[in-house]
């Protein structure tokens, strides 16, 4: 009787909240990307915010929340991936060690995404958190160069500066999109894959914390 459904809580309501959280704002992010406005800017707040979070509890966190329990060696890596070709695949409670570093890559992803993303309002718009630390380094030289003698060649050079600046942080923060999407795209061919391999409902675990525990 005991050991039919023996399961051990893994993940913590806030890490299953965060979850769940994260997919919804990201997608949200995402879909609402052509205006680059209210809630694309709400949706990627909160995502990015989610990350701060979850990486802050990656210290402090329950168990297998802790980036202690789940990051491991490559050699580690590759045992596990090994592995996956016998009978007997390694099983792990928490992330296993190539699920661990995915999602290092995913926080790091969003994290990127959410960064550019600000950025880009700032040199764009001078807009959000990132604004403050923009708008003097870029208007004072501007200024600078009008104090100076002729004013329409170094202005138009000044425009063009912002300009770079624009593409530039455009271009780094849709690449930091798409590259994510493409880490989620791995993220989850990987859990169908482990579910598959392990005979266990990966995503039902992500929503009731709940872990066979053999
Ligand atoms: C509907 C699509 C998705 C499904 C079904 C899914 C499923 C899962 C599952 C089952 C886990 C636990 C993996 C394990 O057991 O080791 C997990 C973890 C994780 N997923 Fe997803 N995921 C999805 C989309 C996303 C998206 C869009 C993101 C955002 C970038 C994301 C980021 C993460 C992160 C950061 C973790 C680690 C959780 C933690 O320890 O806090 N996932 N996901
Ligand atoms: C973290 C989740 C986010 C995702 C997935 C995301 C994704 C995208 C994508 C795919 C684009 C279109 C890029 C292009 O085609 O040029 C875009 C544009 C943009 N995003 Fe984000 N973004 C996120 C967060 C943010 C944040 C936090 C901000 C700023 C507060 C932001 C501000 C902008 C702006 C200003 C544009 C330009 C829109 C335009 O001028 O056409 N994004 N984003």
């Amino acid at each position: 009787m005991e050991n039919q459904s023996k399961t051990v809580r893994v993940w913590d309501p806030l890490v299953r909240i965060f979850h769940w959280s994260l997919v919804v704002s990201f997608a949200v992010a995402y879909l609402s990307s052509e205006d680059g406005e209210g809630l694309h800017e709400i949706s990627g707040y909160i995502a990015f915010g989610l990350i701060l979070f979850r990486i802050l509890w990656g210290f402090i966190g329950s168990q297998y929340a802790r980036f202690s329990d789940f990051i491991y060696s490559p050699q580690a890596v590759m045992e596990y991936l090994r592995s996956l070709l016998t009978t007997h695949p390694k099983h792990y409670l928490g992330h296993n060690p190539a699920g661990g570093w995915m999602v290092v890559l995913l926080l790091l992803g969003v994290l990127a995404t959410g960064f550019t993303g600000m950025k880009l309002l700032a040199v764009e718009e001078g807009r959000g958190p990132l604004a403050q630390i923009e708008v003097p380094a870029l208007i004072s030289p501007a200024y600078a160069d009008r104090d100076e003698d002729e004013d329409e060649e170094h202005e138009g050079r000044g425009q063009g500066e912002n300009e770079g600046g624009e593409e530039f942080w455009e271009e780094a923060h849709e690449v930091a999109a798409n590259l994510t999407l493409l880490l989620i795209f791995l993220h989850v061919v990987g859990v169908v894959v482990s579910s598959r391999l392990h005979r266990e409902n990966l995503v039902r675990a992500m929503v009731t914390g709940d872990k066979r525990s053999v």
